[in-house]
């Protein structure tokens, strides 16, 4: 797809399809208003007539409107203009361009990024609005033998806004929407991969992939390695698989050499079977997406990347199978980590703490600003937070507020949960350090508090990411969440250094 902006008048758009919206009930916005000018009340009369009340979602497409220079003029519902905030804009976008899609033309012009939206301003719409365009284009047909082909897909959008004063700041907008986009739907390509194509080699050769597009340095360090560094809290988890570990270090260094790096840490379970306290058959296929945490990773050095963002971040990837067999690891089992702890596995299906633990000591060598650690790690965080938001929990408040606000910022919002001591001694063990679980209550917490004791070197926060990874049932399929949050938090952190 190709992207420009502009700043002109809707009527004198040479374009296959101008898009404007109608607030309900029968309201022009701007564009609409000067298009029924140009046009001896053209929409006027339509909307008078009862064709349009302007409810969200709904579309009007139109031909030859008289006074316009374009083929088509297509409007969109946009709901109460009281009650046009940010979900209406979004929605206005995809409609359009759902729409668009299925008409004849190849280009559209959407004047819908004018719409004024609360609190936002031109950069936050354009950003939006390209990674909308993407979010409703997104197809996973590779495994299929027949794909389904449109028609006559549309090739070019133009965004349009205001005034020439904001020409700049929406470019600026528009390649990052585009960076963030793709670092999504590479996230999401890699989510939706059946664990058979996406295993730990697979992770690690996408990873050597971006490395050489984007001349980026990577090591790939082999069970060997691991073994080595005495990574035996991760390597444990790869005992029952056939597929052998992979650790995938990635670095982006286009920041200044004294600027500390931010280091991110992916959960690269490519499949979760529980292990020997195996799950039950329903929807397991769904703990393919178990490596979602390593994806969004991989996403978001793809974002920024393409950006060229002035930032030092260094991207760790621990990634194997949890699987069953002769080797596994049994309930019980005491296994030394990388940091000296020990742990009592009283349950293999608690197995992301296992392998994060062991890369938050490695990030140490990195002396970092900040570690990130990003993973669909408990089920009891889609109890205490749906789909709607990722659980963040952090040692350190201004940390957790950042990461907070980037969510906001990027429409991919994460809640606020604590990490109070008082819930550490649920993992007490009769035998070793601690245990790898904590019993029901609070399980999101308990496994924040686990890794804690593994972060505690340096500022850090997690985030649990299990409810908004990916969406279950008709709609199946991987979110690319939390890339724009984790590509504005990063923004935003080099916008700091200037
Ligand atoms: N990958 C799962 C968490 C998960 C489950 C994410 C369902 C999304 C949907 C994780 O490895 C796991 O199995 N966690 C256990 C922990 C428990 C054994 C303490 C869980 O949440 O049940
Ligand atoms: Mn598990
Ligand atoms: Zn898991």
């Amino acid at each position: 797809m190709e992207f420009s902006i502009k700043s002109g008048s809707p009527e004198k758009q040479r374009s296959a399809c101008v898009v404007v919206g109608i607030y309900e009930p029968r309201k022009l916005s701007v564009a609409a208003e000067i298009i029924d000018r140009a046009s001896g009340q053209f929409l006027g009369d339509i909307l008078r007539r009862g064709d349009m009340e302007g409810k969200a979602g709904s579309t009007l497409l139109l031909h030859n409107v008289p006074g316009t220079l374009s083929d088509r003029v297509l409007l969109v519902g946009l709901g109460k203009e009281r009650e046009f905030r940010e979900n209406e804009y979004r929605t206005a976008i995809a409609t359009a361009v759902k729409t668009l899609n299925e008409t004849g033309g190849f280009d559209g012009t959407l004047f819908l990024t004018e719409l004024p939206v609360k609190k936002r301003d031109v950069t936050w719409r354009i950003r939006q609005a390209a990674i909308v365009v993407f979010e409703t284009l997104y197809r996973f047909d590779q495994l299929k033998s027949k794909k389904d082909e449109v028609r006559r897909p549309l090739r070019k959008i133009t965004f349009a806004v205001d005034s020439r004063a904001e020409l700049s700041a929406a470019e600026a907008a528009l390649a990052e929407g585009q960076a963030i986009a793709s670092g999504m739907n590479l996230a999401k390509n890699l989510g939706n991969l059946p664990g058979n194509v996406c295993t730990p080699t697979h992770l690690a050769e996408q990873a050597q992939e971006i490395a050489a597009e984007f001349k980026l340095n990577i090591e790939v360090l082999e069970r060997a390695d691991m073994e080595k560094l005495g990574m035996h809290s991760l390597l444990s988890v790869a005992k029952g698989s056939h597929q052998p570990p992979k650790f995938i270090v990635l670095h982006h260094a286009l920041g200044s050499s004294e600027q500390k790096s931010v280091v991110l840490v992916g959960k690269g379970i490519t499949f979760d079977s529980g292990g020997i306290s195996l799950k039950p058959g329903a929807e397991m296929d769904e703990m393919k997406y178990d490596m979602c945490g390593a994806a969004s990773v991989l996403g978001t050095m793809r974002a920024i990347a393409q950006i060229k963002l002035p930032l030092n971040v260094v991207a760790i990837i621990p990634t194997t199978e949890n699987m069953p067999g002769g080797a596994a690891s049994k309930p019980g089992d005491i296994v030394t980590s990388m940091s000296g702890q020990t742990i009592e596995i009283l349950n293999t299906d608690a197995e992301g703490r296992l392998i994060l633990c062991d890369a938050l000591t490695y990030a140490e060598r990195f002396e970092p600003d900040c570690v990130v650690d990003i993973a669909t790690l408990t089920g009891a965080c889609i109890i205490a937070l749906g789909h709607v938001a990722s659980g963040l929990l952090a040692n350190d408040d201004s940390l957790a507020r950042e990461l907070i606000d980037a969510g906001q910022d990027a429409h991919d919002r994460a809640w606020h949960l604590p990490l109070w001591e008082d819930y550490q001694e649920q993992l007490k063990s009769n035998f070793a350090d601690m245990a790898n679980i904590g019993g029901r209550p609070a399980g999101t917490i308990t496994a924040a508090c686990f890794l804690s004791r593994f972060a505690q070197k340096y500022d850090w926060a997690h985030l649990d990411i299990a409810g908004t990874a990916w969406k279950s049932g008709k709609e199946k399929g991987a979110t690319g969440r939390p890339v724009p949050l984790l590509t504005h938090f990063l923004l935003a952190r080099a916008a700091k250094y200037k």
